[in-house]
């Protein structure tokens, strides 16, 4: 019997090709350096695993609302309001789900019809492209260029819309350059998208790990009320990956539409884990924690910095914000086979730029997963990896 062909359509997820294999080598006994892992190595803060254990405890193991737990939702919604002056109805504006790579699912499951298009500035994460299919939309993606991978009017426009473009996502700060997008640019992503009336989804999963600069919500520009669609989750601020706990902000439209497709499959995220958020988002202890983690990130990304500006001839930009670099090869070999190399004949793993939008001529590298030693050992082997590449390359031309 066949299966659909929407399905069949879905990519299969980029970064589980290098990890399967970086696994694998693990079980076998070999050393790998995880540079690969888009999570983190800090446990989720005792405060959050306690409150979860006492909730369990007291009961809250029954169905909840389909939207979530009403004091979570106020919770979001008066961080947000707090934040940007705006008002927020935690009844009609915000939505608890089962992460934001499910709220993003949610979202574009509730506004494409088939065939629209969704436009997508990359570099991008790995798993747009294939959300958009699994909707069964076509996703257009927009490449920038430069180190700076900037957004502007110019490229927006030049993409021009003959057809049935519906949103564009915006991943800001973005996953895999670890760049925030200026004011210019998201006053430019806005006047497109009102010229366009096409809907902008705000992809803002590490709002908290920035280390320069300040992190600049689409919400400062649209009301999320009307114009734009926020998602975030608590996986990367309170390192709870594991815990599958997000949401979206939207207009009740919007809001409405995905409370329907919960109702009629999920039924509801755990009320345990959702009390885990509220508490995450109200204590002050989680407030510490965020600090306290993004200094180590921090750490890390300073250490890596000095580590690869002594390697000669790499490009590549330091990330403000993330734990996420994104590194050009330095010479001409695709990006999943520069991968598999570095993987297999010196423990290093990493994720190809192909992955990230077709930036075939880049790697990412993550320092989320990895302590400062592995990161003092990734640089010598990366930087003896690349000479004897090179040399090799160079035997074969000459
Ligand atoms: C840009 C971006 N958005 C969304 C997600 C998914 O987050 P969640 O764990 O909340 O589903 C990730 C995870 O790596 C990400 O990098």
């Amino acid at each position: 019997m066949p299966v659909s062909k929407k399905v069949k359509s879905i990519p299969i997820s980029g970064t589980l090709y290098i990890s399967e294999i970086a696994k694998n080598m693990e079980k076998r006994g070999k050393r790998v350096l995880r540079l690969d892992i888009g999570d983190l190595n800090f446990p989720t803060p005792h405060h959050i695993v306690k409150a979860v254990n006492e909730a369990i405890e007291r009961g809250m193991t029954h169905y909840s609302s389909s939207k979530g737990l009403r004091e979570l939702r106020e919770a979001i919604a008066n961080k947000y309001n707090e934040t940007y002056g705006i008002d927020l109805d935690p009844d009609k504006n915000v939505i608890i789900t089962p992460g934001a790579k499910f709220a993003l699912y949610a979202v574009l499951f509730s506004i494409l019809e088939e065939k629209d298009e969704v436009l997508i500035p990359a570099p991008c994460w790995v798993s747009y492209e294939g959300i958009v299919r699994a909707c069964g939309g076509e996703p257009r993606i927009i490449k920038t260029k430069g180190l700076d991978f900037r957004i502007d009017y110019e490229s927006l426009t030049r993409v021009k819309i003959k057809r049935r473009v519906k949103a564009l996502i915006l991943n800001t700060p973005n996953n895999p350059t670890g760049r925030i997008y200026s004011l210019k640019e998201l006053k430019e992503i806005r006047d497109f998208s009102e010229e366009e009336k096409i809907f902008v989804i705000s992809d803002e999963v590490y709002d908290s790990i920035v280390f320069e600069g300040r992190h600049i919500s689409m919400m400062e520009l649209m009301d999320p009320k009307e114009k734009c669609i926020i998602v975030n989750s608590f996986s990367k601020k309170y390192a709870m990956t594991g815990w599958r706990l997000g949401y979206i902000i939207a207009s009740e439209e919007i809001i409405q539409c995905v409370n329907r497709l919960l109702q009629q499959t999920i039924s509801c995220v755990p009320p345990f884990i959702q009390w885990a958020g509220y508490v995450a988002l109200t204590s002050e202890e989680s407030k510490r924690f965020v600090k306290e983690m993004r200094e180590e990130l921090r750490r890390r990304r300073d250490i890596l910095d000095s580590g690869l500006k002594s390697i000669n001839g790499l490009t590549y930009r330091r990330p403000e914000a993330t734990f996420y670099y994104f590194i050009r090869i330095p010479f001409d070999i695709p990006s999943l086979d520069f991968s598999k190399k570095l993987l297999m004949r010196y423990g290093i793993a990493t994720v190809p730029g192909v992955f990230f939008g077709g930036y075939d001529n880049y790697i990412r590298i993550s320092f989320g997963s990895v302590s400062i030693e592995e990161i003092m050992t990734f640089i010598s082997e990366f930087s003896r990896a690349l000479e004897e590449m090179q040399n090799a390359q160079n035997k074969t031309i000459s």
